[in-house]
């Protein structure tokens, strides 16, 4: 599903930038993908996307936790 209709950035991508350790704000995913650099309207769904990956990365094995 997209979440940056403007950037044509999918909840995927989020997801991946996350748990690679890429992106653990909305500014690093605004420099990486360009979320919420034109209309705004995706900050918020991106930066919910954001908290709910790292909480559940952080539910798995210690060991793999986020950055
Ligand atoms: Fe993301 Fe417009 S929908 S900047």
């Amino acid at each position: 599903m997209y979440v940056c209709l403007c950037k044509g950035v999918t909840c995927s991508q989020i997801r991946e930038r996350v748990r690679q350790g890429e992106a653990q704000s909305l500014r690093d995913l605004s420099q990486s993908l360009g979320v919420a650099t034109q209309c705004g309207k995706c900050g918020r769904c991106a930066r919910a996307l954001i908290d709910e990956e790292r909480e559940s990365c952080s539910l798995d094995d210690p060991a793999l936790q986020c950055a």
